[in-house]
């Protein structure tokens, strides 16, 4: 690990970001086993920690899998989907590490534990970054020494084909540790949101989970499908959202007047009472009723096999996105 024209926390080095070789990946279900993918497309060396006797079975699947995509999309030189060590002992995976990514189950406490026990072990001036979807780091970092290295790194599944990743910081993060994960993750290609303030799900999830409250709640009250759900957004407002976001979407549903006739126009009605704001009460029957309408729609499909469209579709749409914001500034 080189330490020269870095940015400095108080009194330790943060590493060269162009230098680093190796980055630790603790937890490796379907997140950091996606984490661990894209690190090895990008070129790097994975070591990683999970207390699961299975994980070691598992990533390999989940790699293997996502391979083909990543190498349509393109492999860093001497990239090796073998190039990751599991380990047994979490100090042994963070040995010589010189990034971490967390990426342990949603639960406060254990990420708490977790995140001191990385913070022991990771060298000193190594930043280590929490998956986490919704948790600031603020209330994870209660336990740790060095919480000034300690931030969000929040990404989306699939990480290794959707390239958001939102950064923010706890209370005692350096902010020059914020500044340079979000450098990282753009070197390494990510589209990076640096967030300057704590929010409970960041960005993007606050947004996702208005929307499945909404969906769950319509299915309790048997007011839509899970099949119609589903089909109101990828043949619906789904289609726009790939170049154009939300807001600008209703830019253009404004018509001549943009946003500003949008507004003038519609505002009013967003105080109709459309939305229900509390999550319903998640209940045997709606489980098992939204259980079922998935498996309904998979029509027969494994999840694996689900896995493998989605992805073709996630590149598709990220070729044709791409390929018009150069040939046309879109
Ligand atoms: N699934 C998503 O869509 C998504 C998206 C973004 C962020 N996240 C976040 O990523 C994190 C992981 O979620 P996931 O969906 O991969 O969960 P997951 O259940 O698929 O994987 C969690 C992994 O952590 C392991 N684990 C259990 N206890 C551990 C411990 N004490 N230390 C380290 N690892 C431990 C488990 O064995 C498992 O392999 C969570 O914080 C989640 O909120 C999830």
């Amino acid at each position: 690990m080189t330490t020269s024209s870095a940015p400095q926390t108080p009194g330790t080095p943060l590493p060269d970001a162009a230098s680093i070789t190796t980055i630790a990946c603790v937890g490796i279900g379907t997140i950091g086993g996606g984490w661990a993918a894209y690190f090895l497309a990008r070129g790097y060396r994975v070591q990683a920690w999970d207390p699961s006797p299975e994980a070691g079975e598992r990533v390999r699947a989940l790699i293997d899998a996502a391979w083909p995509a990543l190498t349509q999309l393109g492999l860093a030189e001497g990239a090796d989907p073998h190039n990751i060590s599991v380990h047994t002992d979490l100090a042994e995976a963070l040995d010589g590490a010189e990034f971490v990514q967390e990426n342990a189950p949603e639960v406060l406490e254990m990420k708490q534990q977790l995140l001191a026990d990385i913070d022991e072990h990771a060298a000193p001036g190594v930043v280590i970054a929490s998956s986490t979807s919704g948790y600031s780091m603020t209330e994870m970092a209660v336990k740790a020494t060095h919480p000034e290295r300690l931030v969000v790194g929040h990404p989306f599944n699939p990480p290794y084909l959707i390239p958001l990743v939102e950064v923010v910081g706890g209370e005692s993060t350096d902010p020059a540790v914020v500044d340079w994960t979000s450098r990282w993750y753009e070197q390494l290609g990510k589209s990076v949101i640096t967030m300057d303030r704590e929010v409970p799900g960041f960005i993007a999830n606050r947004l996702q989970e208005a929307l499945w409250r909404e969906a769950l709640h319509m299915v309790d009250n048997g007011e839509a499908t899970v099949e119609q759900i589903d089909r109101s957004i990828t043949d619906g407002p789904g289609l726009r959202w790939p170049l154009q976001g939300p807001m600008l979407t209703f830019h253009l549903a404004g018509g001549p007047g943009g946003m500003a006739h949008m507004l003038d126009h519609f505002g009013p009605s967003l105080k109709s009472p459309w939305t229900r704001l509390e999550a319903p009460e998640l209940t045997d029957e709606l489980r098992d009723a939204v259980v079922a309408g998935c498996d309904e729609e998979a029509d027969g499909r494994t999840v694996p096999e689900l896995i493998a469209q989605r992805d073709q579709a996630i590149i598709a749409v990220r070729q044709v996105v791409e390929q018009l914001r150069r040939e046309t500034g879109a």
